[in-house]
């Protein structure tokens, strides 16, 4: 039996919790515009002003707007700000003079984006005037993706490395029957900004190649369930679709029945619909199957995919996760941090233009420190995207508290040719999260971790917002509130679990930049630190009695840094001015060696494990203090007490691994004379 469906606190409606449209709803609206998603947001108007007593169609004397810039009549205070909207089919432009606050948008997908633009501001977009505000995306690609499965698979169960129930897809090996819940997700990715979703796993098995062709009226429920909130459908497809599907002797990407099998495949995908977003492929990766297998190259085989889409407007987001997974652990030289770099740097300028490399934000595997991928800086006649995990895979798998937009901020920060050069977020077009949603009443197991999700659509929409901003939104927009708004003292509460959680996460687990101390034989969750040490992934960390980290140096190691343009492969080369957090990521180094901070790694190990799992304790004490008020929903208030509970164990038992592994390991001794068994 599947959990049930619908959401059954209030909480349910994460980020778009009723009351946050009052100040919406309590206005006389006027709506200017056709088509299908304007008609979502005069229903969206209707609704909140049936909740508020505002109204929602009126022809005069409107104190709200809202007006697409190519209809034909619009009134005197929209008619100024005409041209201006007319910037981006996804932008619009605000602005509020003689007590009417105007927004006109340059297409349907600006006037709903406007929309909860507005609703994000409540009072203040109707308190005073404001001068003309033009908002547009940064990133034009802004896409979750599903690790979902239709039937649960044996090791991964239904959602892959998903931590939040089952799909909100799929159940027993079929499509949901009831889809309202899609709607609501819909929604819920419009009002942060996403526009497209990937509804399988990019682990294509057999079932879930069925989608492509046979079971494409299940994909095509779905899109009709996510267009009226601009949300386009993707999917995930095995590479060897024309083999396995088609029933081929090949999936060469140069054969002509195999280019021949994409076209026909692909046209019937649009035919039964016509606004399908496109594919994504993981290929030659952990598995999956791929051109290499006929001595083809990545460009070769997301040209295949980019042409068979390109007469229908569609895109293929390939994969750059690409590496050796049956390493020798005693083979040195070979480097899975090299990998991505290594193969796909040679192909820049190859790729068609509807063809996106889809890069994780780091070299090796969404760890909690990671430095950029070098493949970001590499490929400037490339169509690039960035991928992060919201699903806390590596960061506490929503049993802890882990805010990831200040890493996903840094991310798009980073300034590959440095100071005063372009950053991350400049050469990218396109965001790409994993989700961290499913049929969990809270949507993410976390109640808490609702905020990473829609950090990653702001910051897909605008890489300069700052991330504490952004939970503050997230906040205005989720918790009960009265007509006054978030009391205080909940915003404080849920700022002071949440701002720093990322570093609280990362200094009692993998210290420095090292990664991969995870449990293998847990999923990943918890500590074991040579879990990984003696096999084949590639993820190593090299402790002995004298030291710890990868020489990933081109003058002794790897030579990753190599990898690097001006001025980073100098700085990370350098072991006196590599970062401190990245020291361990490439540098094998003594544990007597002092960091920039002062103090020895081995000591920097204690302290930050010993710091980071007391910060855990006062985490839950913070939560504890507003146990008897009424300031959030009791089951909300519960859940969050439990997995707290559990955050506070599991960080005392990665102390206590870490701490003892190293102490024993160096023999040296805590500086502070603390206990270390
Ligand atoms: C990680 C994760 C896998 C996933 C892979 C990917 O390695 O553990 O479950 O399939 O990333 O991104 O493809």
């Amino acid at each position: 039996m599947s959990p049930p469906l619908l959401p059954n606190t209030a909480f349910g409606a994460a980020w778009l919790a009723p009351e946050a449209f009052r100040a919406v709803g309590t206005r006389r609206v006027a709506v200017f515009g056709d088509g299908r998603l304007t008609e979502t947001v005069r229903r969206e108007v209707e609704q909140a002003c049936a909740r508020f007593g505002g109204v929602s169609v009126v022809e005069d004397g409107a104190d709200l707007i809202l007006a697409l810039h190519s209809w034909p009549e619009l009134p005197a205070a929209a008619e100024a700000l005409r041209d201006a909207a007319a910037a981006d089919p996804e932008g619009f432009v605000l602005s509020r003079q003689r007590e009417v606050t105007v927004l006109v948008a340059g297409g349907p997908a600006g006037l709903l984006y406007g929309f909860f633009h507005l609703v994000r501001l409540g009072e203040v977009a109707f308190s005073a005037d404001r001068p003309m505000e033009q908002h547009r995306p940064a990133m034009r690609r802004r896409m979750v993706d599903h690790w979902d499965n239709v039937a649960v698979h044996d090791v991964m169960g239904q959602v892959e490395r998903g931590y939040s129930g089952g799909s909100i897809f799929w159940a027993d090996g079929s499509l949901r029957k009831d889809l309202t819940r899609v709607r609501a997700y819909g929604r819920l990715l419009a009002a942060c900004g996403v526009n497209a979703v990937s509804v399988n796993n990019v682990n294509v098995h057999a079932v879930e190649a069925r989608l492509l062709t046979d079971r494409l009226d299940d994909v095509a429920a779905l899109a009709d369930q996510l267009r009226p909130y601009g949300v386009r459908v993707h999917l995930s497809v095995s590479f060897a679709s024309p083999m396995v599907l088609g029933g081929l002797p090949t999936a060469d990407p140069l054969d002509a029945a195999v280019r021949d099998w994409w076209a026909g495949t692909t046209r019937r995908v649009y035919e039964r619909i016509p606004d399908f977003g496109g594919y994504v492929v993981k290929a030659d990766s952990e598995g999956q199957p791929g051109p290499f297998a006929y001595g083809r190259s990545h460009a070769d085989g997301a040209n295949l995919l980019a042409d068979a889409l390109a007469p229908h407007g569609g895109v293929v987001h390939w994969r750059a996760f690409v590496y050796n997974h049956h390493q020798d652990w005693r083979d040195r030289s070979t480097d899975r941090a090299r990998a991505a770099h290594d193969h796909f740097a040679p192909l820049d300028g190859q790729f068609r233009d509807n063809a996106i490399l889809q890069v994780k934000h780091g070299p090796i595997d969404f760890q909690t420190r990671e430095p950029v991928s070098p493949v970001l800086a590499a490929m400037p006649r490339t169509r690039l995207a960035v991928e992060v995990q919201a699903t806390q895979e590596y960061t506490g798998q929503q049993r802890h508290v882990c805010y990831l937009a200040p890493m996903w901020r840094e991310v798009l920060d980073f300034q590959p040719w440095g100071p005063g050069g372009a950053r991350i977020a400049d050469v990218a077009g396109g965001l790409v999260a994993v989700s961290n949603v499913g049929d969990d009443r809270f949507w993410t197991g976390h109640p808490l971790a609702q905020a990473n999700l829609y950090a990653f659509g702001r910051l897909a929409w605008d890489p300069g917002l700052d991330p504490t901003a952004i939970l503050d939104e997230w906040i205005g927009l989720t918790f009960p509130r009265d007509a006054s708004g978030i009391p205080e003292r909940l915003r404080r509460t849920v700022h002071e679990l949440m701002d720093d959680s990322w570093r609280t996460y990362e200094s009692y687990t993998a210290p420095l930049g090292v990664g991969f101390m995870v449990s293998p034989g847990n999923h990943h969750y918890g500590p074991d630190v040579d879990g990984y040490e003696y096999t084949r992934w590639g993820t190593y960390h090299f402790a002995d009695r004298d030291g710890i980290g990868v020489d990933r140096t081109w003058a002794t190691g790897t030579g990753f840094t190599a990898q690097y343009p001006k001025p980073w492969s100098g700085i990370y080369e350098s072991l006196d001015q590599c970062p401190d957090e990245l020291l361990l990521f490439f540098h094998h180094v003594p544990y007597s060696h002092v960091l920039h901070s002062g103090t020895t790694v081995i000591q920097h190990i204690y302290d930050t494990h010993f710091a980071g799992a007391d910060r855990t304790h006062e985490m839950r004490s913070r939560w504890r203090e507003i146990a008897d008020t009424d300031l959030v929903d009791p089951d909300v208030y519960a859940r969050v007490a439990e997995r707290l509970d559990e955050q506070v164990r599991s960080a005392e038992e990665w102390r206590d691994h870490i701490n003892t592994y190293f102490f024993r390991k160096s023999g040296v001794p805590d500086a502070h004379g603390r206990k270390i068994y």
